[in-house]
């Protein structure tokens, strides 16, 4: 039987890219949860966070892998924070299988430095919020079933890895 796949990892660490092609090549559905959560929300993530606070926003991604563990075998990109929050992990686990797209925070920090869409990382200096949210994280990113290191690494190298741990320990 497939199990779902659940990307985790860093902001910056590859999740919806790895993710959109492991699925396509999978022949899967895909979710990226901030895309679903702006999209049925109608609001960004960044509005979310400003007008409804992050306890609203975390209680939206929950609510959204959770939604999407009930349906059909596919692939979730996680953001970088579902991991880390309430018993996420717990809850999944014996459903899915969990794969960290492994990321240095200062490769992750490189990749996301100017972009505006992720309110946790406005008005800090990326490299050292990023250590800060990998110290912060890191134990649970490190529960996932397998992880892909992704630095320097072209996007389908770390998508080839991904789909071949589907193949061998999803029932893909
Ligand atoms: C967050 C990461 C973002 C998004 C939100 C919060 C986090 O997703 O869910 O801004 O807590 O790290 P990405 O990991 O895709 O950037």
């Amino acid at each position: 039987m497939k199990r779902p796949l659940i990307l985790i990892g860093l902001p910056g660490s590859g999740k919806t890219v790895v993710g959109r092609r492991v699925s396509r090549e999978l022949d899967a559905p895909f979710l990226d949860v901030d895309a679903a959560i702006e999209e049925s929300v109608g609001r960004s993530i960044r509005d979310i966070f400003e007008q409804d606070g992050e306890p609203a926003f975390r209680e939206m991604e929950r609510y959204a892998v959770s939604t999407a563990l009930d349906g059909e075998p596919c692939v979730i990109a996680a953001g970088g924070g579902w991991a880390a929050e309430g018993d996420n992990l717990g809850d999944a686990e014996s459903q899915a299988v969990l794969i960290h797209l492994e990321t240095t925070p200062r490769e992750a920090a490189a990749r996301v430095v100017g972009q505006s869409d992720r309110p946790l990382m406005n008005g800090h200096d990326a490299e050292p919020r990023m250590e800060e949210l990998w110290a912060a994280r890191r134990s649970f990113y490190e529960r996932a079933h397998h992880a892909v290191p992704t630095d320097g690494r072209a996007v389908e190298r770390v998508a080839a890895d991904v789909i071949a741990l589907a193949r061998s320990s999803a029932g893909w």
